[in-house]
């Protein structure tokens, strides 16, 4: 592939909480992979996060620096990938509001992810403006950097859809083709449950797994996982649908063929939970040790963490503000020359 063709991949989490296993699988282990195969963006999204944050910004802009160690351990490399903080690129909210013209308040509420969240969050009628319109900053985060894929969960594709129509109302009121659609890229894994059987992993369920975690921590979760609750005795046929422990041996064991073995035995009776947990927290605290030691060592020597989101943020401004000064020229805002 030449690099004028490569595709150009934008995505990022919002910077709520460190990230956990549930985000590994998802999206960050792809992203070790796509990085050598497209032009990569990472955005730490501090400003999104902001939305439904207000009171607990702290929290959020602490939470920066945590992501971006989890993107570092898992290995995400800067040489490869533009790793960049939302805040920091003030085009970004520019081309925010230049978009904010082109969709209705009605279209805002219709989102059904934002919907949903509205619900999650029990704001009702107090629906702070910066959230509702949260997925139209979101479509500059993606247009500013002419992404062609964006890689996202299934619960986001309301915002790529979002996003593509922003593009063709913008081009179409232009009359020039200056922003440039996109296509979701979708996981192929199924999402990672929390060790609770609940169907989402999340940190502030206190279901996760973070990739910071302790070797106790581990255990700790891995003990405390969901099974069959009908498996009373080790002689008891087992259910292995809905037992998070297997679940998460189809994510993170490669043996399949080990696993296959285990469940064929769990199910006829006869192999105990402990068992299966031990094994699944060997894994587990394979897969985990190298991140973790890799996050301790780049956690020590904050000002190169600082210095590889300073250059990442100074890159991403480059190419923000070339999109900019196009979209700001047809639009006619020009008055100073360009
Ligand atoms: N909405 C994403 C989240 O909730 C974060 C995000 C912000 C994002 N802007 C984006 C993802 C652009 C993909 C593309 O974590």
């Amino acid at each position: 592939m030449t690099r004028a063709n490569r595709p150009t991949i934008l995505t990022g989490d919002r910077t709520t909480g460190p990230l956990h296993l549930g985000h590994y699988i998802g999206s960050l282990h792809a992203r070790v992979r796509l990085q050598h195969e497209a032009q990569q963006f990472l955005l730490l999204a501090d400003t999104q996060a902001l939305t439904d944050n207000i009171g607990r910004h702290q929290r959020v802009t602490e939470n920066v620096l945590e992501v971006a160690l989890d993107y570092l351990a898992v290995g995400i490399d800067p040489m490869k990938s533009t790793i960049f903080i939302q805040s920091q690129v003030p085009e970004l909210a520019e081309l925010s509001q230049y978009l904010l013209n082109l969709v209705t308040v009605a279209r805002l509420e219709r989102n059904p992810t934002i919907k949903e969240e509205i619900r999650l969050r029990g704001f009702e009628r107090d629906i702070p403006a910066g959230f509702l319109t949260y997925p139209v900053s979101q479509a500059a985060d993606i247009t500013a950097f002419k992404a062609t894929h964006v890689p996202v969960g299934d619960d986001q594709l309301p915002m790529i859809e979002q996003t593509n129509e922003l593009v063709r109302r913008f081009n179409n009121t232009v009359d020039r083709p200056v922003l440039v659609e996109c296509e979701a890229v979708l996981s192929q894994v199924a999402r990672l449950p929390g060790i609770d059987g609940k169907a989402k992993m999340s940190k502030s369920l206190g279901n996760a797994i973070t990739l910071g975690a302790t070797p106790d921590d581990i255990s700790k979760a891995v003990n405390n996982m969901y099974t069959d609750p009908n498996h009373l005795r080790i002689s008891d046929p087992g259910q292995v649908e809905g037992n998070v422990v297997f679940t998460f041996l189809d994510a993170f064991e490669p043996d399949l063929q080990k696993v296959e073995e285990l469940k064929t035995h769990y199910r006829r009776g006869g192999l105990g939970d402990s068992v299966v947990k031990r094994m699944l927290n060997d894994r587990l605290q394979s897969l985990i040790e190298p991140i973790r030691a890799r996050r301790r060592e780049l956690a020590e020597d904050r000002a190169e963490v600082i210095a590889i989101l300073r250059r990442g943020t100074m890159r991403a401004r480059e190419v923000a503000g070339q999109t900019l000064s196009e979209v700001k020229s047809a639009l006619g805002l020009t008055y100073f020359g360009n």
